[in-house]
C-alpha cells in the first residue's frame, strides 16, 4: 500500500510537465525537483496519518457505540503510555521533516560559484535584466528589458533589487521566487534542463499594474546562449540611413519634439551604443528583437499592432504606466492630470520604425525557432 501511495503521489505531482502544479513547477528544473523530493515524504506521511486517524475514529465510534443514550458515558482519565506515544511520535516526525528541509536548504545554498550571473531590477511595472560583462568582453554590461535569456543546464544566479517599491521575481517553472526589495540585493538560483520560453510575473502586490508586470525567460542551449551573449556584448545600435524613417525616428527618440514639449525617449530609455542612457524606463537596446510589449502584456503580432497606440497613450493600455502620453491631450497619472507632449501619427510611425531597427544579428536572435 505504501508503494502505491508513493507512486500515486509522484504521478500526481509530476504528471504535468510544463504547467505549474501546486508550487512545485516544472520537473525540468533541478530547483523544483529538489523541492518536490523534499515534499514527497511529508505528503506521504500526511496521507498515512490521515488514513490512520480516520480509521481510528470510525473504529472507535462503531465499537463503543451505546444503545442506551440516557446513561452517562464511561469516565476515565490518564494513560501514560498513550500520552508518551502521542508526544514522542509527532516529535520524531517533525524532526525528520526538518532534517529533509535542512538538507534541501544546504543543497540549494549558497548559489554555486560557477553559476551564470544575472541582475534583476524591478520597477513599476517592468523589469530590466542585466548580464554582467564577461572579463574578455570589450563592451559594457548588457541589459534587456522584460525578456531574460538564460542557458539551459547551468545554474543561474539571480540577484534582484528594486528601483521603487517591493516586487517579487517569480518564474514558477524555473525555481523559487524572491522579493526584489529597494536598497537590498537578494541572490538565489533558477535552473532548467529544457530549452523553451517560460512565463514570469511579479508576485508581490506593487500597484495598479502589478498583474501586468510580467516577463519571459527564454532558455537556450549553452551554445546558442553564448552566441547571444557575445553578440549582445558587441552590439552597437545601427546608425540609420540619413533621410529614412528610422533616421527621423532616431532624432525624435534622442531629442523629442521641443516645439510641442514632447519628451525625448532617451530621457528614460537606454539604447546600447547611442547617447540614450535613461534609466527611468526599460532598456530598449534590442527592442526590434523582442516579441513582447508592455512587460509581457502582449506578444507577437498583437505586440506589433499595439506599439503605435502604446507610444501614443500607454497609460490607457496599462494602468499606472509612467510613460508620458504623446497624443497632445491630457492624461492622468497618480491622480494628477498632466499635459501630454505631441508627436503626430507620422512621427510616432518614425519612432516605431527606429525601434524595430534595433535588432540583434540574426544568429543571436533568441526567439529564433520559437513558434
Ligand atoms: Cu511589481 Cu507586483
Amino acid at each position: 500500500a505504501r508503494t502505491v501511495l508513493v507512486g500515486a503521489g509522484a504521478a500526481l505531482l509530476t504528471g504535468c510537465q510544463s504547467q505549474q502544479l501546486l508550487t512545485f513547477g516544472d520537473m525540468a528544473s533541478a530547483y523544483n525537483r529538489e523541492i518536490l523530493w523534499m515534499s514527497i515524504p511529508a505528503i506521504v506521511l500526511s496521507i498515512i496519518i490521515f488514513i490512520g486517524v480516520s480509521y481510528a475514529l470510525f473504529y472507535t465510534v462503531r465499537k463503543f457505540r451505546e444503545e442506551n443514550n440516557d446513561a452517562p458515558p464511561q469516565q476515565f482519565h490518564g494513560n501514560n503510555r498513550l500520552e508518551t506515544i502521542l508526544v514522542v511520535v509527532p516529535v520524531i516526525i517533525v524532526m525528520l521533516l526538518s532534517l529533509l528541509a535542512v538538507r534541501s536548504l544546504a543543497r540549494l545554498n549558497p548559489v554555486p560559484q560557477n553559476a551564470v550571473k544575472v541582475d534583476v531590477l524591478g520597477k513599476q511595472f517592468w523589469w530590466n535584466f542585466g548580464y554582467p560583462a564577461a572579463p574578455a568582453a570589450a563592451g559594457g554590461n548588457v541589459t534587456n528589458g522584460n525578456e531574460l535569456v538564460i542557458p539551459t543546464r547551468d545554474w543561474i544566479s539571480v540577484t534582484a533589487t528594486s528601483g521603487d517599491v517591493i516586487h517579487a521575481f517569480w518564474a514558477p517553472n524555473l525555481g523559487g521566487q524572491r522579493d526584489a526589495t529597494p536598497g537590498t540585493q537578494k541572490t538565489w538560483q533558477i535552473q532548467t534542463d529544457r530549452p523553451g520560453v517560460y512565463q514570469g510575473n511579479c508576485n508581490v502586490l506593487c500597484g495598479a499594474s502589478h498583474a501586468n508586470m510580467r516577463f519571459k525567460v527564454i532558455a537556450l542551449d549553452p551554445a546558442r546562449y553564448n552566441t547571444f551573449l557575445t553578440a549582445a556584448q558587441a552590439y552597437r545600435a545601427p546608425t540609420p540611413t540619413p533621410g529614412s524613417a528610422e533616421a527621423r525616428g532616431y532624432t525624435l527618440f534622442m531629442q523629442g519634439n521641443p516645439a510641442t514639449g514632447a519628451l525625448a525617449c532617451a530621457a528614460c530609455h537606454r539604447v546600447q551604443g547611442t547617447p540614450a542612457a535613461g534609466a527611468a524606463g526599460p532598456d530598449l537596446s534590442f527592442f526590434g528583437t523582442r516579441r513582447t510589449l508592455g512587460a509581457g502584456m502582449w506578444e507577437g503580432e498583437r505586440a506589433r499592432e499595439l506599439l503605435h497606440p502604446w507610444i501614443k497613450h500607454s497609460p490607457a493600455l496599462k494602468p499606472g504606466s509612467l510613460m508620458p502620453a504623446y497624443d497632445g491631450g491630457t492624461y492622468t497619472l497618480n491622480g494628477k492630470t498632466q499635459k501630454a507632449g505631441l508627436l503626430t501619427d507620422a512621427q510616432i510611425d518614425d519612432v516605431v520604425a527606429y525601434l524595430r531597427s534595433l535588432r540583434l544579428p540574426e544568429e543571436a536572435d533568441y526567439w529564433r525557432g520559437v513558434p
